[in-house]
């Protein structure tokens, strides 16, 4: 009687869904016509074999399995992934799908997922093999390959890369690569030269950032701001490589040594992975010097099991300054970003807003066109905390916590890249 019930009841949804295709067969999108250049251009670069997305998506063999996640991830604005609300255009690097995109994966989920003709499909995507940014003039690595077990936790590890460089050298684009990227979660590459200090064109605001043990009024040593030294560049799930526009470069000092923080995540299978980084040297010096700036604020303090903590940090701009991206970044309790400038004339505005911040997701917002920030403004973040049961990525809603490197720890750090207005970095006085 069961299994007579459920075949009828199997069989209407068949007739019912059989009429719901033929209404739509004509007009519904195909993967081949449609859907492939959407996820040829917006998918891809992550979603193929050997990147750091957990399948495929460049044929329908690949696709077909994974539409009603699709769907899904695509509808809620969880893929592709993008955090920042800022209209579109805002930054140069924004990810997210145009509505009507949207509407074509759903409306072919929607359809069944048909293929359609294979005639219509585009030529697949052609990736750069090798170096995205060239073939570099230098390549750094660490000096042996480090092994991932399959599975368990891996702490951060730091490698330390000497550069050799004997004179200071102009960077005009830098990547990362890593020989197994499946198990590299993220890579910071931070660079320490003997007597490199803070620059100068922006200082933290007394008393909201404390300083760490220093007479009043007095900036940390950038040193201290960031740990193993200034950052240089680093990678996430997805993130670019680092390209500045022609005219503008970011200088490694003579002597330089790199320290690179990797960030391993097994995955499944074992994997021994060796990561380098890649630099292509301005042709002559720049019109305009890239700083790798960071600020934070040291003293966070977040009460055990509060569900929203708000902390704050602030710089203030000695110098005409326009700043070209920025990152922030907290550990696994953090859960929103918000930058604002306050201009020299009172002015408020808000210029990064990432109301649902992901750990996972750490993303440099490439402004389109530079931020204008004239002297006297003040930049001010805040971010959010969630230290209660409520987070399901909180590894410990009993403890207090404070600053720390480790991901149970916490941090509110934000670097950015930007260019002093007055010109002549040969004579900067930046990094004496
Ligand atoms: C910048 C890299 C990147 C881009 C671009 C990207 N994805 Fe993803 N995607 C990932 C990663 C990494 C994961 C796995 C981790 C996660 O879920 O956050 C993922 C997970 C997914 C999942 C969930 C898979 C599961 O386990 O259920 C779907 C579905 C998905 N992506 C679809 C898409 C679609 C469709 C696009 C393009 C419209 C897209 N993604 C663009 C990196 C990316």
């Amino acid at each position: 009687m069961k299994s007579l019930v459920t075949s009828l009841l199997g069989g209407a949804i068949l007739i019912s869904a059989g009429i719901g295709a033929d209404l739509t067969a004509a007009s519904a999108p195909t993967f081949s016509k449609d859907v492939a250049p959407i996820l040829y251009k917006n998918c891809a670069t992550c979603h193929r074999p050997g990147e750091a997305a957990p399948m495929s998506l460049l044929t329908y063999k690949d696709a077909r399995p994974w539409a009603k996640s699709i769907r899904q991830f695509v509808s809620t604005g969880a893929m592709p992934p993008w955090h920042a609300t800022q209209p579109h255009g805002v930054f140069s690097n924004d990810r997210r799908l145009t509505e009507a995109d949207k509407n074509t994966l759903m409306n072919w989920v929607d359809a069944g997922a048909p293929e359609g003709d294979a005639k219509d499909l585009p030529p697949a995507p052609q990736f750069a093999e090798g170096w995205q940014i060239g073939k570099p003039d230098v390549v750094l690595s660490m000096a042996k390959p480090f092994d991932v077990a399959a599975k368990g936790t891996v702490q951060y590890q730091y490698f330390m890369v000497p550069t050799n460089f004997t004179e200071d050298k102009w960077v005009q684009a830098m990547e990362i690569r890593s020989s197994a990227p499946s198990v590299v979660h993220h890579v910071i590459v931070y660079m320490k030269a003997p007597g490199m200090q803070m620059v100068s064109t922006f200082k933290p605001v007394v008393p909201v950032m404390p300083q760490r043990n220093r007479p009043n009024g007095e900036a940390p040593r950038r040193e201290e701001q960031a740990g193993p030294g200034l950052w240089l560049i680093g990678k996430a799930p997805g993130s670019e490589p680092m390209i500045f526009q022609p005219g503008e470069a970011m200088k490694i000092p003579a002597g330089a040594q790199l320290t690179f923080q990797m960030h391993y995540t097994a995955s499944g299978k074992a994997a021994s992975d060796q990561t380098s980084v890649g630099l292509i040297f301005a042709k002559e010096p720049p019109q305009r010097e890239i700083h790798a700036g960071t600020f934070i604020n040291p003293l966070l303090k977040l009460p055990a099991g509060a569900a929203d903590t708000a902390i704050d940090s602030a710089i203030e701009f000695t110098e005409d300054t326009h700043i070209i991206s920025f990152i922030p970044h907290t550990h696994l309790r953090g859960k929103s970003w918000e930058y604002r400038l306050i201009y020299p004339d009172g002015r408020s505005e808000v210029v990064l807003d990432v109301p649902h911040y992901d750990f996972n997701w750490q993303t440099w917002y490439t402004f389109a066109k530079p931020l204008e920030v004239p002297k006297g403004s003040r930049l001010e973040a805040t971010a959010h905390y969630d230290n209660s049961v409520n987070n399901p990525a909180n590894p410990d809603p009993k403890a207090e916590v404070r600053w720390g490197d480790q991901t149970w720890e916490e941090m509110q750090f934000t670097a950015l890249n930007y260019y002093v207005d007055h010109p002549a970095p040969a004579n900067s006085t930046a990094q004496k």
